[in-house]
């Protein structure tokens, strides 16, 4: 695959092959993660809390996260980018969802959009498709509805599968190219993905999606702290950062640096 298109996931999943996805929000991890050969960047409205300083998705707007989209777009030459439509910007209608949608495809470069919710965001999801914008659905426990689902809680447990189940077929049927699930139990996600024909997107997830998606700065250890079960971590680079910044200030502060080699 040269450029990642969405029928290219459709076609992993039928040929039952996984593929992967990370968050991105800027130049420099978009053109990282692309050479690594990962599918799919989300620009998430997680940049909320893991680069604009608030602590949850909720405050994070549009205005926003349309120059951090329009980074990771302009930065990758075979991953397809997602732009995710924050809180507020799409859920009071389907006009209202689909002038958002036109926003991150026009101003921020996207290739298609996720949005949150299922049954009940099956109309956003039509008049988008509708209006050619390819939509990612994120069913399952949904951030931007925190305080409305009681906190961060594993979604789907007993007789609340079915729940699970509906909202994905109904965002398939409304036309979904793929679905995000998070924190949903493993034995659903699997039943959900072979139920779909559209792929399905894990986090938190068990191991039986089509793909699998983390937030970078959790997957490669620049957050530290008490992290969600979901989240392995493949780096420690807040110590590499600590390190560095550290032998930096003494240097400076010891008169080490800049050497003559550094000095015109
Ligand atoms: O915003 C985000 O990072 C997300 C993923 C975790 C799916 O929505
Ligand atoms: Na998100």
């Amino acid at each position: 695959i040269r450029r990642v298109r969405t029928h290219h996931l459709r076609e992993l999943k039928q040929r039952g092959e996984r593929f992967s996805m990370l968050t991105s929000y800027d130049q420099l991890t978009a053109q990282v993660f692309d050479e690594a050969g990962v599918e799919v960047l989300l620009v998430g409205d997680s940049a909320s809390n893991n680069v604009l300083g608030n602590s949850t998705s909720i405050p994070v707007t549009v205005d926003e996260l349309l120059p951090l989209t329009r980074a990771v777009s302009r930065s990758v030459s075979r991953a397809l980018v997602v732009g995710d439509l924050p809180f507020g910007s799409y859920q009071a209608s389907p006009e209202q969802g689909y002038l958002t949608a036109v926003r991150f495809m026009k101003e921020g470069g996207a290739h298609c959009v996720k949005l949150e919710g299922g049954v009940e965001m099956a109309p956003q999801i039509e008049k988008m498709t509708r209006g050619g914008i390819p939509v990612m659905a994120h069913i399952g426990f949904t951030p931007q509805s925190e305080h409305a689902l009681g906190g961060y809680r594993v979604q789907g447990r007993g007789d609340a599968a079915e729940r699970i189940l509906r909202d994905a077929l109904a965002v398939q049927d409304a036309g979904a190219f793929s679905v995000v699930m998070e924190m949903v139990p493993g034995d659903v996600a699997a039943e959900v993905t072979a139920k779909l024909e559209i792929p399905t997107i894990g986090i938190g997830a068990g191991n039986q999606c089509d793909g699998q998606v983390l937030v970078w700065q959790d997957a490669f250890g620049l957050r530290t702290g008490k992290l969600p079960r979901f989240v392995k971590q493949y780096a420690d680079l807040r110590s590499v950062l600590l390190d560095a910044a550290r032998a930096y200030d003494s240097e400076v502060k010891s008169g080490a640096f800049p050497a003559p080699e550094h000095t015109f």
